[in-house]
């Protein structure tokens, strides 16, 4: 069942008991909060506001024209994706997790998720019709690509089976934090990958520009989904079971596997710099840091999780560095404004 809108029974002067299963009065005090890594978090995706009408994509609107048939493929194969996955975000942010979560500091961050992947599909539009001559066939490419369709086909799947069990289930809510993170920290990957290849080749660069602003945020929900594991496993122990991590560790796996598959067919094994292995590799090392974010050890201990085997993506991603000052609270570094096309 959802969470009660008002509750009587609440102890006084917190907003909350526990973020699962939790009394709230339905009162959002945010001067006596239970999870403050929540609202540092909050502050941080208020300075991350972006509009993607402010960026400058009109050089990518010739480019495209020029573009290779092998690299066309790869940016309208990339969008038809990414576009898929940030709609199915706007809603499963807030129709299958925001209504199990009991504490109000949370939820705000979860509604500002949300309106943030409503605006990504705004940018994908603002790129899809600029630069496409026929709109559709992008929106509309799950249809008739069935790498596509099965790659979403699956990710839904997955997050069908855990809304359904979820309200009832502690083990299903951690499952659903978990696809979570293998959605916004995984199966985004290889097409960020891309779309900074084509740039770092001097092509598309408004396009990546978008996608730099668009991985900003999803560093903060990749926080923000790890924070509520964490905040879970400390309060509920004995829900994180040895079969559990287990059944973690597959998911991850799953995801892995699908990404690289996935990575693979994009690139026609080999565009771009970007061939099987080094996919492979960019995907475990993606896993391995989601894991370790989690309090889990590299599933790919071979790869590790400190040095990214595509060596140059962290310059293209790396517009501020949340994950060092998060819990400090330090925002300053946060505005809208450090990020420039001078990064390219
Ligand atoms: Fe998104
Ligand atoms: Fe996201």
């Amino acid at each position: 069942m959802a969470k009660d809108l008002f509750n009587e029974n609440c102890p006084q002067g917190v907003t909350t008991t526990s973020l699962i299963n939790g009394k709230t009065s339905g009162v959002i005090n945010l001067n006596s909060i239970k999870y403050q890594w929540a609202y540092n978090l909050w502050e941080i995706m208020l300075n991350n506001t972006w509009f993607p009408k402010e960026v400058d994509i009109t050089k990518d609107i010739t480019q495209y024209k020029t573009l290779t048939p092998s690299e066309k493929g790869l940016y309208d194969k990339v969008l038809a994706q990414l576009i898929f996955m940030d709609g199915l975000q706007t809603n499963n942010t807030v129709d299958n997790v925001n209504p199990w979560i009991t504490a109000p500091e949370i939820n705000m961050c979860l509604v500002r998720q949300a309106m943030e992947e409503a605006l990504h599909s705004q940018s994908y539009a603002v790129m899809v019709d600029s630069i496409s001559i026929n709109t559709n066939e992008i929106y509309e490419m799950w249809r008739v690509d069935k790498k596509l369709y099965s790659k979403n086909k699956h990710i839904v799947d997955i997050y069908n089976r855990y809304a359904s069990e979820a309200e009832d289930s502690m083990e299903a809510k951690i499952y659903m934090i978990v696809a979570n993170q293998c959605l916004e920290g995984i199966y985004f990957y290889s097409g960020f990958a891309a779309m900074y290849a084509l740039a770092r080749n001097g092509k598309m660069p408004g396009s990546a520009q978008m996608i730099k602003f668009i991985q900003r945020d999803e560093i903060t929900h990749l926080l923000l989904f790890a924070n509520i594991f964490n905040s879970m496993r400390a309060e509920f122990p004995e829900s994180f079971t040895e079969k559990v991590m287990e059944n973690i560790r597959e998911l991850f796996k799953e995801a892995a596997n699908l990404e690289i598959d996935w990575g693979n067919y994009i690139t026609e094994e080999g565009i771009l710099g970007l061939n099987n292995e080094i996919i492979t590799n960019f995907v475990h090392f993606q896993v391995n840091s989601r894991a370790n974010a989690i309090g889990m050890k590299d599933i790919y201990p071979e790869v590790g999780h400190k040095v990214n085997p595509i060596t140059w993506f962290d310059s293209f991603s790396k517009i501020n560095d949340i994950k060092t000052n998060f819990f400090e609270g330090n925002n300053a570094a946060y505005s809208k404004g450090s990020v420039s096309m001078d990064d390219f």
